[in-house]
């Protein structure tokens, strides 16, 4: 595998090579502010701690939950990469997050602000969220759902959704959340591969201004064979919009779960039993369900939690802006600020509906403290202006944090100066949907911090850089990151695939994860993210693979091969390009026009808005290797306007010439 520097620093919008360089020259470094230090929740001594006795201080911080079993042993890594962590404990992941808070005398304060896109809002304490987690715990029971058995949800961001989740959890039965914004297709090739027996649903939700559906999604992909195991359908009422109904099969949300008894008792189920599945995306067309269980999981993003995020659940409003679609939502809206009994905001909607100030004067409204989000996200905030968030109180901030993606020191400067007055900290956060938590970040209390680095592994951590040889790169060189020691939120599997488990993320370097991304060290020794080194796209913070593109490209009758690449994008991270090889017939219909709207319609429609190309350029052939493997590396220097690298490994090099000489746009925006 090789790997180009220069791209994958161009990826963002401003860290070129010599902007990075003169930051690092300034060396502008920002102490945390003293008072935060001073109560801080974790201080520097926890990665001593932690250095001197990993599995001790996992131990201990196991202890952070309520185990109705206690483990005495912290991991079995007798057969790696398989991890049992805790397995000897026993725990209910819903008790955890909710009744003891109330059982603890806190089931006045509130859970969830919920705030609608339309502007409704209801607040949900700790003791109204333990009826209604049991209340539809009992549901699912009712519905036939046992332990071990999948539920798919697809939601929009209500506090259904997280009562949904919940629920499952308190039964044992693994939820697979699904992005609302994913297609039936994507939904029916989830519940297919989970194998589902139920799903939670809503007839929509409110975005960008209007009702959006998603019930008719529902419909359409358990119309899908594979499918035919979903034996019921919940379906939230929302937007009140006009729904289809399969009798004995549909049930709406309020006449199952209102009538249920508010009384259930929470069973405890091993530390190892699996909790949900979460789907993203590979590099091959088939999506992978990462599998996270009960005890370690639950252990790291309290943790982190508590220790990144410097959580005082008496004082702190939390917002986490992201979708429960993603690992983000499950890790810090649901199952960490709930295990640690926070107060938080739940948001429906788009950030710009009505207006482009909605999420300043949702912070207002709430008093947030701490407001967590991604890097694509303060772009937009940036591009709208200075005076947008200017004209609202956001004087209850203490923290900022980011996540998703790269964040370039000048999105970073303007988060902390424009979001934080230029006296929060922010504490850019690396992890993935397979590590479960947060795995490098500053410790708010303890980093002085660095714009555009995610800086040191937490304590319990360990995390490095290593070269094609997997020798730990030195300070200032670059590399791949991987992570060297077993961590309680890993994922355990793929789900129904062991194999493709090691393939993906073992095989590459021997007894280490290999997390996909590229990074560096600085002279500080501190790591600097620097995107994928395979091919999936990164597109306003969704990871979207080439590949699957590729194929919803090739599934249309007009394309004969596809090829697809992701550009650097000001807007998006990266935009979305195909290069495709039309049929015949199909390549004069272009002449008139028409067939590229209705190719990036086409691949909408098969995987979702997010996954359409922004540009698709018809060509003659495509550059390939010996082996037929597409050399992107190549087309995204076309689609980026730059010069080529090189076409020695080309079967065929006048191809790009070719390419090239038809393309004398392909540069600009269209
Ligand atoms: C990939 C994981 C983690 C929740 C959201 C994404 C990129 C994530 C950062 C960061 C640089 C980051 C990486 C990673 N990423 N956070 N702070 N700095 N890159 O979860 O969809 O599983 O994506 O997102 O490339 O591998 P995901």
């Amino acid at each position: 595998m090789t790997w180009d520097t220069a791209h994958t620093l161009g990826k963002g919008d401003v860290v070129s090579n010599e902007s990075l360089a003169n930051l690092l020259r300034e060396e502008r470094r920002f102490e945390p502010p003293a008072q935060l230090a001073a109560d801080a929740n974790v201080t520097a001594e926890a990665y001593e701690r932690a250095k001197a006795d990993r599995l001790g201080f996992w131990a201990e911080q196991a202890r952070r939950l309520s185990w109705s079993t206690e483990p005495t042993e912290t991991l079995d890594w007798s057969n790696p990469p398989f991890a049992k962590w805790f397995k000897d404990g026993r725990l209910n992941v819903a008790y955890n997050c909710v009744d003891r808070h109330v059982e603890a005398g806190h089931g006045d304060r509130v859970a969830i602000h919920f705030e609608g896109e339309p502007g409704d809002s209801r607040s949900i304490t700790y003791a109204e969220l333990r009826r209604e987690v049991a209340k539809a715990a009992n549901a699912l029971l009712e519905l036939g759902v046992r332990a071990g058995d999948r539920v798919a949800v697809y939601m929009p961001m209500i506090p259904e959704t997280v009562v949904a989740m919940l629920a499952c959890a308190r039964i044992g039965a693994p939820h697979s959340v699904v992005f609302g914004g994913f297609s039936a297709d994507a939904l029916a090739t989830r519940v297919r591969d989970a194998d589902a027996r139920v799903v939670i649903t809503s007839d929509g939700g409110y975005r960008k201004g209007g009702a959006s559906a998603l019930k008719p999604a529902v419909d359409e992909a358990l119309s899908r064979p594979g499918t035919e195991n979903v034996r019921n359908v919940v379906v939230v009422r929302r937007t009140g919009q006009d729904v289809d109904w399969t009798e004995g099969r549909d049930l709406w949300w309020h006449d199952l779960v209102e009538r249920q008894s508010e009384e259930h008792t929470p069973e405890a189920f091993e530390a190892e039993h699996p909790l949900f599945i979460l789907y993203t995306s590979g590099t091959t067309g088939k999506p992978k369900g990462i599998l996270h269980t009960s005890g370690g999981y639950l252990t790291q993003v309290s943790y982190t939690h508590h220790a990144v995020f410097d959580l005082k659940p008496d004082t702190d409003v939390f917002w986490c802006t992201a979708d429960v679609g993603w690992v983000t939502g499950h890790s810090y809206i649901v199952y960490g600020p709930l295990s640690n009994g926070a107060t938080q905001v739940l948001y429906e909607g788009t950030p710009d509906s009505p207006h482009k100030g909605r999420w300043w004067e949702v912070v207002e409204k709430y008093k947030v403290t701490i407001f967590y989000t991604a890097p694509t996200a303060i772009r937009a905030a940036m591009k709208w202006g200075d005076d947008i968030p200017a004209k609202f109180d956001l004087s209850s901030l203490r923290l900022l944090g980011s996540v998703g993606e790269p964040i370039n020191p000048e999105a970073w400067i303007w988060y902390r100066q424009h979001i934080g007055a230029g006296r929060t900290p922010v504490v850019d956060t690396w992890w993935q949907t397979e590590t479960g938590g947060i795995m490098i970040s500053p410790l708010p209390g303890v980093t002085a911090t660095k714009p555009g680095s995610a800086q040191v592994p937490l304590p319990g951590i360990s995390a490095t850089v290593v070269d094609d040889e997997a020798r730990e790169v030195p300070d200032g060189a670059g590399g791949y990151l991987v992570l060297t020691e077993p961590w309680p939120s890993m994922l355990r599997t793929i789900w129904g695939d062991d194999q493709r488990y090691l393939d993906t993320y073992w095989s590459r370097f021997e007894n280490r994860y290999f997390a996909g991304d590229g990074a560096k060290k600085d002279d500080d020794g501190d790591i600097w993210l620097l995107g994928r080194v395979d091919d999936v796209m990164l597109v306003s913070g969704h990871n979207i693979s080439t590949t699957e593109v590729e194929s919803a490209l090739v599934a249309h009758p007009a394309v004969a091969e596809a090829a697809v690449v992701g550009a650097a994008d000001p807007q998006t991270t990266q935009a979305i390009c195909a290069f495709v090889i039309l049929r015949g017939a199909a390549a004069e219909e272009l002449e008139e026009g028409g067939l590229v709207d209705e190719l990036r319609a086409h691949v909408a429609k098969q995987l979702g808005p997010i996954a359409k190309p922004k540009r698709i350029l018809p060509v003659a052939e495509l550059p390939k290797t010996r082996s037929g493997k597409i050399m992107r590396r190549l087309l995204r220097d076309v689609a980026e306007n730059r010069e080529l690298g090189d076409v020695t490994t080309l079967t065929d090099s006048s191809v790009m010439s070719l390419i090239q000489q038809k393309l004398p746009s392909a540069g600009s925006e269209d």
